[in-house]
This record gives C-alpha cells, structure tokens and sequence, in this order.
C-alpha cells in the first residue's frame, strides 16, 4: 500500500503542548535517503517520549521502546481499527484481521497462524532453499547483479506460489499488481487494484472450498470459525493479506541486509568462516533494520508520556524506534553478531505480531547461507550511490552489486 502523501499539514490541536511538535513526515522523513532508520533515530529526544506531527493529518509518534511496547500491546487504548495514516486514507483499508481488535482478531488471526506455524514453515525448508540455490546459480556467472529485481523480488514471491501452489506463470501478473500497490509512482490506483487480487483468489478459493489439496489456501478456505465455514470476504481478504504482508517486507529487509554486506567485509566474512553463526547474525540484522510503518487509534482520552491523547487521534508505534533505543540495547547503530539479550519490533508486537515472522526469518537466512556459500566476497558496484527510501515500508530503490564470477576466493 502506498498511501498518497499529503502535502497539507494539519493544524495544532489545542491539547498538543508546542515541545512536543515536530516536523517529521513518517513516509518521507528528512534525510532518509543516507540511512532510513537513522533518520527515524533523529525523533528520540532524552525528556519525552511522544511527539506530535502535523503531516499525514497530524498525528502522535512514541519514540521509546517503552511507550511503542504499550502501544502494540495494549488493545485497550490503542485500537488497530484503523491501521494506517493519513486516517481518512486508513479508514479506505478495512483489511483483515489486521483492522481487528481481540477478541474479534484471534479467530481469523488462528487461520493465519496454522498455515505459518513453525512446523509448516519448516515442511516449507527444501522448496525456499532450492528456490534461493536456483535464483543464485542463475546470477553467480556474471559476476553482477541488480539485486533487488533479480534475487530479492524473486524468492519471497516464488515461495508464496510454492506454498499457496498456484502456477509461476501468474507470478508477472501478480507481481504488476503487487507493484503497483507498494512502488512509488504507480500507474494504477490502489482503490483499481485491489479488485484485481479479490477477483484472482476468489476464483481460486471457490476451486479449493470443498477440495483435499495440502497447499496453504486450501487450507485457509476450507476452515471454519466457532464451527461456521468463512464468509467470502474472510477468504478473500485473508489470502490476500497473506500474499501482500509476505512479498515488499522480505524483498526490502533482504536489501537493507545485502547492502551492509556488500559494505562490511569483517562481517561477511565472520558468517563466511562460520556460518552456524547465520541464525543469530539474522535476528541481530532484523534488530537493526527495522523497517514496518504501522499506526494505531487511541480508543478514549488518556494520558500518556505526561500528555493528553484524544479519542480518534492517531498514535504511530515505529518498529524503526524499539530496537534501536539505547535503553534497551546499547550502541544500538552497531551491528554485533554476538550481541547478547537482542530486542527488537522488527515483526511488531502484541495480538498482530507478524504471523509471518517465522517464514520471514527463515527465507532470510536461507538467502544469506546460500549466497555466501556461492559469492562469499561482494561489494557494492564502484561509483554508485545507493539511495534509502522511506513509505509504508523502507526501502532501497536499487542496489547493484558486484563479484569475481566463477570464484569463491573468500580474500579478495
Ligand atoms: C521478514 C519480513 C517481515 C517483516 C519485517 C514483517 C513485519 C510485520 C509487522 C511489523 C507486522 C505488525 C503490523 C501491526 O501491528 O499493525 C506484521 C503483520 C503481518 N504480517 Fe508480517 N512481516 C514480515 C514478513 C511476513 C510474511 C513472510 C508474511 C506472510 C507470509 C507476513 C504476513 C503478515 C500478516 C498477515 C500480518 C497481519 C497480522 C495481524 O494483523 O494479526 N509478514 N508484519
């Protein structure tokens, strides 16, 4: 989802103490194209920790682990009916169950948990790993490679097609339309292209409702809820949660990954000498890439940081912010992979945490092991300026990246 930026900035409220304003545009925030989470870091202030904006139809931002914790897990204040701001543009995404609350959430959000439980995930191990190996063994002869369209867009939407067994040949489709809801600059609209995905699973839901299939979706559309079947629009936004929450978020974190890489020699080749190493070089990268917007409603009037919160006010929790305060993890800009007691939001937190995580971390690691067993020595292409963007999700528009094709010197 791209929501449109707005240029028109509300005015103060009465209640919003004047300390407590500042200019940050969370979809675009100053500077963020020399370091997304860095710029996000500018907002943790010593004395507070919730600010007020005036962007995005003005709205508050906690900036500490501790006040973020609160808002991801306490439903009671902070209600996920809305999810997204601007608010009027959060109202249109009426998505499930992501714009649920318990305990309405927890039926539909069960479905979602069984078919990226742990152990589902790990039947899933040898296709993502020979997916990854495939991608990789394609690039490794030319010695370069666009990254991000040539590896990291490929493998998390490849695997959903494995998993949900629907046929590569929707993938460009699939993919256009994923685009133009998550890229800048998109030729269709979001309200033209959502239609399209409910169109596309509704006929595949009608053709699995009833059938004996082991893939995801059959799954997904053949369970019922306190012993009812799913409603058609339960199905349809279910699968097409599924699809959109597992492709932009991996495809990105994957880049910011892959660029610190490509940047950090001693680091690459600490995971190189030892990959058993990988697992936890992982939740370390999660911990610091952060990179989820998200957004809650405050339910009624409350104090909160020492201020007044209204009912129907807008309350962002950055995933960018929790892992990355320094109460909670020292020099947190510093990448450790021995870093001990890790915390992170990276998958948020509380009833919504990402069901997802589980495959995510995996398909991550998997990436990571596979590649540095092939091209254990990378950097990024002399003379470019990789550039960091901000949106829904971080990103990094385009990441070239170079190696000595055919070797696996591991010295250069
Ligand atoms: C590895 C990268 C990923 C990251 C960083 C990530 C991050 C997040 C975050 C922060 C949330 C919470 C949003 C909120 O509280 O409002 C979330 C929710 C969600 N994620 Fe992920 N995610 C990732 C991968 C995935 C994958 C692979 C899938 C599916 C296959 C997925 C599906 C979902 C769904 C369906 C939700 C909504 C859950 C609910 O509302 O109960 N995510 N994700």
């Amino acid at each position: 989802m791209s929501p449109s930026i707005e240029p028109k900035l509300a005015e103060k409220p009465a209640h919003v103490p004047a300390d407590r304003v500042v200019m940050f545009d969370i979809y675009n925030p100053p500077n963020v194209a020399e370091g997304f989470q860095e710029a996000w870091m500018t907002l943790q202030r010593e004395d507070v920790s919730v600010l007020w904006t005036p962007f995005n139809g003005g709205h508050w931002i906690a900036t500490r682990s501790g006040e973020i914790g609160e808002v991801f897990v306490d439903y009671s204040r902070f209600s996920s009916r809305v999810f997204i701001v601007p608010k009027d543009i959060g109202e249109i995404h009426r998505i499930l169950p992501n714009t649920l609350d318990p305990p309405q959430h927890r039926p539909l959000r069960k479905l979602l948990n069984n078919v990226l439980s742990p152990s589902a995930v790990n039947r899933m191990e040898a296709h993502i790993r020979a997916t990854a190996v495939d991608l990789i063994e394609n690039i490794k002869p030319r010695g370069q490679c666009e990254f991000l369209s040539e590896f990291a867009e490929n493998l998390p939407i490849r695997i959903f097609m494995g998993m949900c067994n629907l046929p590569m040949e929707d993938v460009p489709k699939l993919k256009f339309w994923m685009d133009q809801v998550v890229k800048p600059n998109p030729i269709m609209e979001y309200k033209d292209v959502y239609p399209l995905f409910l169109e596309y699973f509704a006929a595949v839901a009608d053709e699995r409702t009833g059938g004996g299939g082991d893939d995801a979706i059959t799954d997904i559309v053949n369970r019922t809820i306190d012993g009812r079947p799913l409603t058609k629009h339960e199905k349809l936004n279910l699968l097409t949660v599924f699809l959109m929450g597992g492709l932009d978020t991996v495809y990105n974190l994957l880049g910011f990954i892959f660029l610190f890489l490509a940047r950090n020699p001693a680091h690459r080749q600490q995971l190189v000498d030892d990959p058993t190493l990988i697992k936890s070089a992982i939740n370390e990268l999660l911990r610091r890439f952060p990179l989820v917007n998200t957004a809650r409603e405050v339910r009624f009037d409350i104090e909160f940081d020492g201020v007044r919160l209204k009912a129907g006010e807008m309350i962002v929790p950055p995933t960018q912010l929790y892992g990355l305060d320094d109460r909670i993890n020292s020099e947190p800009l510093k990448v450790d992979f021995r870093r001990k007691n890790i915390e992170h939001s990276t998958f948020g937190k509380g009833d919504h945490v990402c069901p997802g995580a589980h495959i995510g971390r995996l398909e991550v690691t998997i990436a990571v092991t596979e590649w540095l067993a092939r091209i254990p020595s990378f950097s990024v292409k002399a003379g470019t300026e990789v550039q960091q963007m901000g949106g829904l999700i971080g990103s990094i528009p385009s990441l070239p990246l170079v190696w000595a094709a055919g070797s696996t010197d591991t010295s250069q």
